[in-house]
């Protein structure tokens, strides 16, 4: 595509006259920023695959305005999900799909991902258009998720016509997965939404979030989330001096590393607030001029476990390192 300007505002009136056109728009959502475009339109949905450089084979989330339209696109709604939307937005449920959404957002599977996002714009946005939104995350293919509009101008700059901005993102990382095509309900990606959480609400589910051997969840490749320079967990590799790293940590600075290289992301101890702070602060040491980064292991408990989740991924080499 040729270079174009990139707008950035928050006119909704806008966003619309582009989506209409088949036009890509990044619309904030309260998980992470989304890269939209009219998903019962597979022109405008393969733009999206080309902007992020995104395999055909990773199917893409449909973004709906209530639980009614939800229904329009699915065959099937069960209770358990009813019950889910009443609380909370940070959720999608992989259900099948209707005829009227095309292959390509679903990569050929006969489910579909389908949320209900919680931020005032999309929802305005979604309620005024006449389809719903595919819209994956705004990055490059396996880039770290962006949680405010200059971190979706800083990767999709000059591709993309217009970035609805609604702020940085409330949670800070994407929306829980979850699969109703299994006997007891599956957790497939661990997110903003916590496990804990679901099960208050419909009881027990499973959890399996493998990775690239996981045939239901086809987007959860290895190295998703991951920023350019390694991320190491729990160990400062003796080839790297203290001034080489950056820091990701929960509560407390460490002694030798640099301040202004450490990224601390609740001193409180607050998991929901590290969660919103966790990746503004991997792409914020992925452009330091340092070697590596090191983080911790966060408390498995509420959000600690997709914080867990998503630095596992970051960690993981890419073979082009
Ligand atoms: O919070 C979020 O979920 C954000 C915002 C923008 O909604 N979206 C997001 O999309 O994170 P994306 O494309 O980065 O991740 C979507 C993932 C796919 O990689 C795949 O793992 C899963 O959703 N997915 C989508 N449709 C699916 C399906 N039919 N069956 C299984 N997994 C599916
Ligand atoms: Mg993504």
């Amino acid at each position: 595509m040729d270079r174009q300007k990139t707008l950035v505002g928050k006119d909704i009136h806008l966003a619309m006259q582009f989506l209409k056109r088949n036009e890509l728009v990044a619309i904030p959502t309260e998980t992470v920023y989304g890269l939209a475009a009219n998903a019962l339109n597979p022109e405008a949905v393969i733009k999206i695959f080309e902007v992020k450089q995104r395999p055909f084979l990773d199917p893409l989330i449909v973004h709906v305005h209530s639980i009614d339209e939800i229904q329009k696109y699915v065959s099937y709604v069960p209770i358990a999900v009813y019950e889910l939307a009443k609380y909370f937005s940070a959720i999608t449920y992989v259900l099948p799909k209707q005829d009227i959404i095309p292959d390509i957002v679903t990569s050929g599977h006969n489910t579909v991902g389908i949320r209900i996002p919680g931020h005032p714009l999309t929802l305005e946005l979604l309620q005024k258009l006449d389809f719903p939104l595919a819209a994956p995350s705004a990055n490059p293919f396996g880039y770290v998720s962006p949680t405010t509009a200059q971190h979706v101008l800083d990767s999709l700059g000059g591709k993309i016509p217009y970035i609805l901005d609604g702020g940085t993102c409330k949670i800070g990382v994407e929306s829980t997965i979850i699969t109703f095509e299994t006997e007891i309900p599956t957790i497939l990606r661990l997110g903003g939404t916590t496990v804990e959480t679901i099960e208050e609400i419909i009881g027990k589910v499973d959890i399996c979030v493998q990775t690239k051997t996981n045939p239901d969840a086809p987007g959860m490749l290895d190295t998703h989330y991951a920023p350019r320079i390694p991320l190491f967990i729990d160990r400062i590799p003796p080839e790297y001096s203290f001034e080489e790293i950056g820091i990701i940590a929960f509560e407390r600075y460490h002694e030798r590393v640099p301040i202004h290289q450490q990224f601390v992301l609740s001193p409180r101890g607050d998991l929901s607030e590290a969660a919103r702070n966790l990746f503004h602060a991997l792409r914020s040491l992925d452009s330091m001029p340092i070697k590596a980064i090191v983080a911790q292991t966060f408390p498995d408990q509420g959000l600690g476990k997709a914080i867990n989740d998503r630095l596992k991924r970051a960690s993981v080499k890419r073979a082009n390192k």
